[in-house]
């Protein structure tokens, strides 16, 4: 089935997935989403490629969840589809990493589909914010709790309470996102971080990002457990073996994913 409403690519090893709803603001509505998990499944499955990048357009990464599609939902509808669960979370499941590469409006439903991504590259004029309260809701994407966990409670508070927005300077600062670079270079450096990172051993990268995650789930001590036995299983692969002697041997690595 073709895609309507984002477009994908690949560039290598990497895959591109562009939300595509220009008129929209790139809204999330309910087709694009389902897209969105087509694409990230295609990926997941494709042995080739070793992360994935994805991005809006200059104006708008996305401007939240499509208002005009929630808009006469009843509770009723909106419990027994389970809205947002169903759909919007696939990001959250992906194995393989998923930069996003933010440019513009990343509002509402787009912040938090931003926050599900692995990290966050903002252009210069980046904005984000979780303004649902002004439409008399409230996030539903996980805005209240990974924003709080990314920004600490005081901005996060601040910024789900009145729906300020926050430019890309105070975002970097509050620790959102991982860099800022010019809007016209955001979409290349998103690439070139992610064939760097395919470019690393397949494996070792799955266990990096789960040990990274594992951070919002557990205490300290079995999130260090995690990593230690996880830091261990490395010594099994070809690759460890492979990194290593390249060091040595003052060459680039040659990793087989094994
Ligand atoms: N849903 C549906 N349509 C949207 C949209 C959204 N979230 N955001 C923008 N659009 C549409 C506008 O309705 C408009 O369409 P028409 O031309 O047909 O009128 C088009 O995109 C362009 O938008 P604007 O004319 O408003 O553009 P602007 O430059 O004046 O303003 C903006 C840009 C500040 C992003 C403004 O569009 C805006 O405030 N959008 C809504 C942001 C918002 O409230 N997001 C939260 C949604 S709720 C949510 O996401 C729930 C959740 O947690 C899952």
């Amino acid at each position: 089935m073709p895609y309507e409403n984002i477009i994908v690519e690949t560039r290598g090893p990497v895959g591109l997935i562009t939300l595509n709803r220009p008129k929209a603001m790139n809204a999330l509505c309910n087709a694009l989403v389902a897209e969105l998990g087509r694409a990230l499944d295609a990926f997941e499955a494709d042995d080739e490629i070793g992360a994935i990048v994805l991005t809006g357009s200059d104006k708008a990464f996305a401007a939240g969840a499509d208002i005009k599609e929630m808009a006469s939902k009843s509770y009723m509808d909106a419990y027994l589809e389970d809205f947002i669960t169903n759909g919007w979370e696939r990001v959250t499941r992906c194995r393989k990493p998923v930069v996003a590469a933010v440019a513009g409006y990343c509002l509402g439903g787009g912040c938090e589909m931003a926050m599900m991504c692995d990290f966050i590259l903002a252009g210069e004029n980046a904005r984000f914010g979780q303004p649902e309260i002004t439409l008399g809701i409230i996030p539903g994407a996980g805005g209240t709790q990974r924003l709080t966990r990314a920004v600490g409670k005081a901005k996060a508070m601040e910024m789900v309470l009145t729906g300020r927005m926050m430019d890309a300077a105070e975002a970097e600062r509050a620790g959102l996102v991982s860099r800022i670079v010019p809007v016209g270079e955001l979409l290349d450096e998103a690439i070139k971080v992610a064939e760097r990172i395919a470019s690393m051993s397949r494996p070792t990268v799955l266990m990096a990002k789960e040990c990274v995650n594992a951070v919002f789930e557990t205490s300290l001590a079995q999130g260090v457990k995690l990593e230690r036995r996880l830091f261990h299983s490395t010594f099994a692969t070809d690759d460890q073996k492979e990194g290593m002697s390249a060091f040595v041997e003052k060459r680039s690595p040659a990793f087989k994913n094994r």
